[in-house]
């Protein structure tokens, strides 16, 4: 892939990874088939983006609203997610990778949250890529949650939520064809330029990614300003 100037490489990528269980219906494959190919997917976004020196990924993995999916979905979902960590984060480490978990994480099972914990502290010091996987995730209960936390204090709100010190994302992509942001980064993308694309996510590859970053490389950004 050719590498991106890098002062026109967003700084921070958010994507919304939707179309998993319609590329494998469209197969007749199971959905589960649509999310381990969903997961060779963001390997390869993950490696893309540590190459152009995006600074910030951030993706949505899990909602809150998927835990109304039927259990064996989310079973499989949340083994996915622990083998995955457990057999990437070497490499992930290696590479600079810095991994955090946002979300309600204490709805998540023990032996996964105990995979995310590792995670999170062995690449801890690492900041070539700051990797945000969203889990157990909904925007709402994250700005409702931060304005618990804060209630009567004058702690700062921005630093009461999960993505505190976090830029705010230049960039949202969305896979799959819907419009719409479905409960991710509420507050967070007031002025991120949005991408959708009819491409679904396990066929989302690292063109399709930096077609995204030249569009908005096009894009001219006046955060609500008049010039
Ligand atoms: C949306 O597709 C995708 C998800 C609900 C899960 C995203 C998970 C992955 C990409 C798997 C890899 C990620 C990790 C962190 C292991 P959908 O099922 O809503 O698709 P549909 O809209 O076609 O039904």
């Amino acid at each position: 892939m050719p590498k991106i100037p890098s002062s026109v490489i967003p700084k921070h990528i958010a994507i919304i990874m939707d179309g998993n269980g319609r590329w494998a219906k469209s197969r007749g494959l199971p959905r589960s088939a649509g999310h381990k190919k969903g997961a060779e997917s963001l390997k390869k976004i993950v490696a893309e983006s540590i190459r152009q020196g995006v600074g910030y990924l951030t993706v949505y993995a899990f909602s809150s609203e998927n835990w109304q999916r039927p259990k064996a979905e989310i079973g499989f979902l949340m083994d996915l997610l622990k083998s995955q960590i457990k057999a990437q984060l070497g490499e992930l480490a290696k590479n600079g990778v810095r991994i955090k978990a946002i979300g309600d994480l204490q709805m998540l099972a023990d032996d996964v949250k105990a995979a995310i914990l590792d995670a999170e502290e062995v690449t801890k010091h690492n900041d070539k890529l700051h990797l945000q996987v969203a889990l157990s995730y909904g925007g709402r209960q994250e700005i409702l949650h931060a304005a618990r936390k804060t209630a009567g204090e004058s702690a700062d709100f921005e630093a009461a939520l999960y993505t505190s010190g976090v830029p705010d994302p230049d960039l949202l992509i969305r896979t799959g064809g819907e419009m719409r942001i479905s409960n991710f980064l509420l507050w967070q993308i007031a002025y991120t330029e949005l991408y959708f694309t009819e491409k679904l996510w396990p066929e989302f590859k690292e063109e399709d990614f930096l077609a995204a970053i030249e569009e908005f490389s096009r894009r001219e950004r006046r955060f609500g300003t008049a010039e």
